[in-house]
């Protein structure tokens, strides 16, 4: 069975980032001159999706400007003759199908995938978290993909993270099935101590519809919301769960020194910024 649809969960507030996040979303803040969620929204386009849905909520409003048309701007560009950038400005808006809807209250992650339910049917379906953001040969969603085809069942991505770090992510215990690929036993949202593993889930997922009916039965769990994690513990009761590491470099784009790791990494592979860049980095002489 193909993927076809996505959800991209951007209904958070985005504390971490204010006050930039005071009136602008997260998802939209630049790397390079791409919105942070412009490149998952490309990644899935080359993975295959071909439905984006995007949860919103209130402030979000340049998201859906952004994937829309702009005919105004479009017009002008094409009166300056300004041919490349047109078509830049155009590409957006055609990567994909994209539909949305809002999620009323901040209750947590398994809550707004929750509310993407009607959207999404009875198939399995991707998840991209816009924080994550990832370089890679092969776009990871692809990867994961791959994977689903010999497992068709909810895949998680992870990666091996120092074991000073697990307390910052979704860790699993997995038992493995092949090189890079984990049968996942248990897992336990940002673990204070005795992390399970340091394989942590990182900000993309295929998940079977079976998630809904979990997420409904997840309590509230850390800082009151309603974690995706723990929905995926409540899932793993009746139905196998796996877990891929995936190839490629991952920037944490949703902290502050992710985003500027992301924003220099992809500068240097600008061909218009590169050699700048270079040059600016070597005099710091740091
Ligand atoms: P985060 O935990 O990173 O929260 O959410 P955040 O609000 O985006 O950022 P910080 O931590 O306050 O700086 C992970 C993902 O889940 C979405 C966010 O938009 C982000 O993509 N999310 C989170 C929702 O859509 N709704 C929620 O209620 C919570």
């Amino acid at each position: 069975m193909k993927i076809t649809k996505a959800v991209f969960p951007a209904a958070g507030f985005g504390t971490r980032f204010l006050p930039a996040t005071k009136a602008i979303p997260k998802e939209m803040l630049p790397v390079v001159d791409k919105p942070l969620i412009q490149y998952c929204v490309e990644e899935a386009k080359a993975s295959g999706i071909e439905e984006i849905i995007i949860i919103t909520g209130r402030g979000k409003n340049a998201i859906e400007d952004h994937f829309d048309t702009s005919f105004e701007l479009e017009s002008i560009l094409k009166e300056k003759d300004k041919k490349e950038i047109l078509r830049v400005v155009n590409k957006v808006s055609g990567l994909a199908r994209y539909v949305y809807t809002r999620q009323k209250k901040n209750l947590g992650l398994g809550h707004a995938i929750l509310c993407a339910r009607d959207i999404v049917g009875k198939e399995p379906f991707a998840v991209f978290l816009g924080d994550d953001m990832i370089d890679s040969k092969v776009p990871v969603m692809k990867q994961m993909a791959g994977v689903f085809k010999r497992y068709p069942s909810s895949i998680l991505a992870v990666e091996r993270v120092p074991k000073n770090e697990t307390h910052l992510y979704g860790v699993i215990k997995g038992k493995e099935v092949a090189p890079g690929i984990y049968r996942v036993v248990d897992l336990v949202e940002k673990p204070m101590k005795n992390p399970p593993s340091n394989l942590a889930i990182i900000g993309r997922y295929i998940l079977t519809p079976g998630i809904f009916r979990a997420i409904e039965k997840t309590a509230p769990g850390r800082g009151g919301e309603i974690q995706l994690t723990d929905a995926l513990r409540i899932l793993l009761r009746t139905e196998e769960v796996y877990a891929c590491e995936f190839e490629g470099d991952r920037y944490d784009a949703g902290s502050k020194l992710g985003f500027i790791k992301a924003n220099v990494s992809m500068g240097l592979k600008r061909p218009d910024i590169r050699e700048g860049l270079k040059r600016f980095i070597k005099g710091l002489g740091v």
